[in-house]
């Protein structure tokens, strides 16, 4: 059997790039002057900032003491991108209050259109920043850390999240990844979780990719177990 090789980002990553360009696709196409389909951009907005927040934090907690190690130039570049990515949230998440604030139709639609704009220079920073991570600390990690280290703090991360927090994200994860990705998820679920947990991994997977796309992920899991 091939031992996998450490990674801490392709599949978060692929999560939240999915996450990000549906949301700046679904506020572009949102008229911010009708409140009721506003709504809906403010409750995605929540549920991203979350995400941009916790991915943060994991790896501020958990990845950059040991990139630390093995490449500092490159980790104190990353944290530098990570506080101007949080400030970059902050004021994202005031230009999104201010505007539900208001109720002028047209004070409404240019403070869209700008909150749109900013959401999209913000996307482009911080997809630079995630393939920055991937293409430079990912390998400097991998040359400059022993990886029952690197899967040590991997699985300390992952740990430390709470379960719901876990399967919240997996709808996203799900639709991000390849085939082959989520038959190795999958099955690096089944060997660490509980029963039911895994259970319920499968239940939530099926309902995010749909019958059919599952069948053969199912297939492959039960033929590899
Ligand atoms: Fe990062």
């Amino acid at each position: 059997m091939t031992v996998p090789t450490p990674d801490f980002y392709t599949s978060i990553h692929k999560a939240i790039r999915l996450a990000m360009s549906e949301f700046l696709v679904t506020t572009g196409a949102t008229d911010p002057a009708d409140p009721a389909a506003w709504c809906e951009v403010e409750e995605r907005w929540r549920r991203i900032k979350s995400l941009l927040d916790a991915h943060s934090r994991h790896e501020d907690v958990f990845v950059h003491p040991l990139i630390h190690r093995a490449a500092p130039d490159v980790a104190v570049l990353l944290d530098r991108q990570h506080e101007q990515l949080d400030s970059g949230i902050r004021a994202l998440d005031s230009a999104i209050e201010d505007l539900a604030g208001n109720s002028n139709s047209e004070v409404r639609r240019r403070a869209g259109r700008d909150f749109y704009r900013a959401f999209s220079s913000f996307t482009a920073r911080y997809f630079d920043h995630l393939a920055e991570e991937e293409a430079s600390a990912m390998p400097a990690l991998i040359a400059g850390i022993p990886w029952d280290q690197l899967f040590a703090a991997h699985s300390a991360l992952v740990g430390s999240l709470p379960p719901e927090e876990r399967l919240a994200d997996l709808p996203l994860i799900a639709r991000s990844l390849s085939s082959p990705e989520l038959i190795g998820l999958m099955a690096a679920t089944r060997s660490a979780a509980s029963p039911a947990f895994f259970a319920e991994a499968r239940r939530i997977m099926e309902g995010a990719i749909g019958e059919q796309a599952f069948a053969r992920i199912s297939s492959a899991l039960d033929r590899a177990a």
